[in-house]
Formats: C-alpha cells, structure tokens, sequence
C-alpha cells in the first residue's frame, strides 16, 4: 500500500480554535459575548486601518505587492533596520512556520521553554526536529535551564518576551549573558516580542537594538496586538539580511494579503491609536491587578494585555464567566492547569469579571 502521509502527523492533534464569536454568540443567545480568550486589542482596529481596508476593497481582484514592500519600507524607517531585514508574514503565526520551514531538519534539536506558545512545538515537530522542553521556574524562563540544554544538535532556541501564556519577560542582563555565552556558533535564538507594546518595565530590552551584537537573533512582532488587526493576520520577522534571505526562499510569493499590507500601513501611522491601546491596557491591568490582589488571587505580575491567574474551579469559573456573556482561557488548555488566562478588557468588562469571581 503506498503511504500518503507523513507519520510525524499522527502524533499531531489538530488546532481546536472552538467555535466561531459569531457561532458561539448563537448558541449562548447573547449578542453582547466579549471575548477575553484571544488577547486581542479592547478597543477595535485603528479607524485609520478601518479607512484604508474600505478603500482598497475594490481592488481585490488584483494580487497583493509580493515582498509587502511599503510596509516593509515603513516598518524599516520606524525601527531603524533595512528593509532587507524584515519579512512580512501572514500573522507571526506564518514566521514561526518559515522558521521551521528554513532551518529545521530530522535530527535536530529545538529548546522551547514549557508551557509556551504552542505553534513553536508544533512547527518544530512538523519539520521533523526534536523539540526539548525547558520548564518554566513557576512563571519565568529559565535561562540557566535553557543553555544547559544547549548541544551541538541545537538548531534553534525559541524565547518569548512577555511571556504568553505566563505574562513574565526576560531581563536585559540575564538575556545578554545568555546570548554572550552562546557566542558567535550560536543557534537562531527566537525572540517572540509579540506583546512588548505592553511592557513598561524598563529592565525589557527590545531584541531589534540587539540585532547588530547578535546576527542569529530573530525578533518576531504581530500587529494583532497593539495595533488591533488580529482578523487580517499581519506580523513581522526583524533579523540579519542573511536570516531574512533564507525565509524568503521559503516564503509563499503572495503570503500577506492585500488588505493586511494597507490596514497594517495605516495602523503604523496612527500613533495616537497604538498610545490610546496601550494606555488603556495599562490602566486596566493595574485595576484588574489591585482588586485580584484585594480578593486574594495569586498571579504574576502581566506586563503583557492579559493575566494569568490561580483559581479554584477554573473550569466551573471559565463556564460562568461565559453564561455572563465573557470568554475567558481555561489555563489547563495552555499548560497551566487551576488558572485562568484573561485579556484586559474595558473597565466595564472587567468590573463584571471581578464580580463574578
Ligand atoms: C506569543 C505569541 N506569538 C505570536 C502570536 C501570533 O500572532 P499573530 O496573530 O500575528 O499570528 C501570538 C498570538 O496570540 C502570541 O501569543
């Protein structure tokens, strides 16, 4: 019989996003359904994003710029890199698979911290590498871990800063010394700063100024945050001009649509949207975070858009939340079980929250 396909599949369970918003709403009977599950941005898209998606709509028919070169060109100038060393991709999502997809091999091994973002393990399996999981110590990355299980094998080590679903960062001076000791035969170090938008501790270093000190460095960044455009699946890869080549190889030609390129365009010039998102979240964090506190719940301190919070119950809890119109993450699903994992939502959002706990 011949064999169509691949046994690494097997061991594979397929992504389980659940049911739609608009299916769930249906079956709740509410239309009112917030969700706090996805940690996406309370206060919708940029109007500016929402503009340019409604004038481009007529222009779909036509195939979207390849290389998304006017993003990328933009992206350049307000990060201070080349436009060479960015890819653009179908949410960061897609750049953790073209991570995969260049780099790894059968026989390779891949240090990714445990729990962590789930598609750095799957992508890592689909191309045949070994994943080694390096536990978290209680909510933090633990450097010395990692780079004790650094070998000759390593292909790639995948970090991510804050931390989802822990809501920790790294520090600027255990990363350095972690890169340091690596050296120059480092593997790629991932740096996924998908939710750095959020984090105002000045100990976070943003991993694109280490670019130039660190050449197997790749920083990954999302505009489904910050800049609310999580629907049309935009994120980014900052890296060396030599790294960036090897994903375009890679790379499918038309990967980042049309509307995701001018959206993306609008939403990095509308400052005052990013400022109003970031303000809001940080207010409402420290809200959620006093009151949790005053009630007694144990959680690290978020510098991201969501907390990650002990409970008992956390599926009798997740269920009533829901009856009450919010969604929220059941930690057991992310590797934490006995907590919920909730987006910053607006005040009144969060206020029922609280008083359903
Ligand atoms: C840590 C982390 N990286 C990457 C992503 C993916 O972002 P995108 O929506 O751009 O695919 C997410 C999404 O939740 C995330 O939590």
């Amino acid at each position: 019989m011949r064999r169509l396909w691949r046994p690494v599949l097997d061991g594979l369970i397929p992504y389980d996003a659940g049911l739609s918003l608009e299916a769930l709403a249906r079956e709740l009977g509410r239309s009112d359904l917030v969700r706090l599950s996805a940690n996406e941005n309370p206060l919708g898209p940029s109007p500016r994003a929402v503009a340019a998606v409604e004038r481009e709509a007529a222009r779909i028919h036509l195939y979207p710029d390849g290389g998304s070169s006017a993003l990328r060109e933009a992206l350049a100038r307000r990060l201070g890199v080349g436009a060479d060393q960015i890819v653009v991709g179908n949410g960061a999502d897609e750049l953790i698979a073209l991570i995969a997809a260049a780099a790894f091999e059968p026989g390779d091994e891949v240090i990714v911290p445990a729990p962590s973002f789930e598609p750095y393990e799957i992508s890592a399996t689909l191309a045949g590498a070994r994943v080694v999981e390096s536990p978290l110590a209680g909510y933090d990355t633990d450097l010395d871990d990692v780079r004790r299980r650094v070998t000759d094998r390593t292909k790639a080590v995948m970090l991510c800063s804050p931390h989802n679903p822990a809501t920790t960062i790294i520090h600027r001076e255990p990363l350095l010394a972690f890169l340091d000791v690596l050296g120059p035969d480092s593997p790629l170090v991932v740096l996924d700063q998908a939710y750095m938008d959020f984090c105002d501790d000045a100990d976070h270093v943003d991993g694109i100024r280490l670019l130039e000190r660190y050449p197997r460095l790749v920083v990954l960044r999302t505009f489904s945050k910050i800049a609310g455009l999580a629907g049309l699946r935009v994120g980014y890869a900052v890296a060396s001009v030599e790294t960036i080549d090897r994903f375009n190889r890679v790379r499918a030609p038309y990967n980042v649509n049309r509307l995701g390129q001018v959206a993306a365009l609008a939403a990095l010039e509308d400052d005052a949207h990013a400022e109003k998102t970031r303000r809001l979240v940080l207010e409402e964090r420290a809200y959620l975070s006093a009151e949790l506190t005053k009630r007694g719940y144990a959680f690290p301190p978020s510098h991201a858009n969501f907390l990650l919070v002990a409970v008992p119950d956390a599926a009798g809890l997740r269920t009533r939340l829901m009856r009450a119109g919010i969604l929220v993450r059941d930690g057991a699903g992310v590797g934490f079980p006995g907590h919920l994992r909730f987006s910053v939502g607006l005040r009144e959002t969060n206020e029922t929250l609280l008083s359903l706990l």
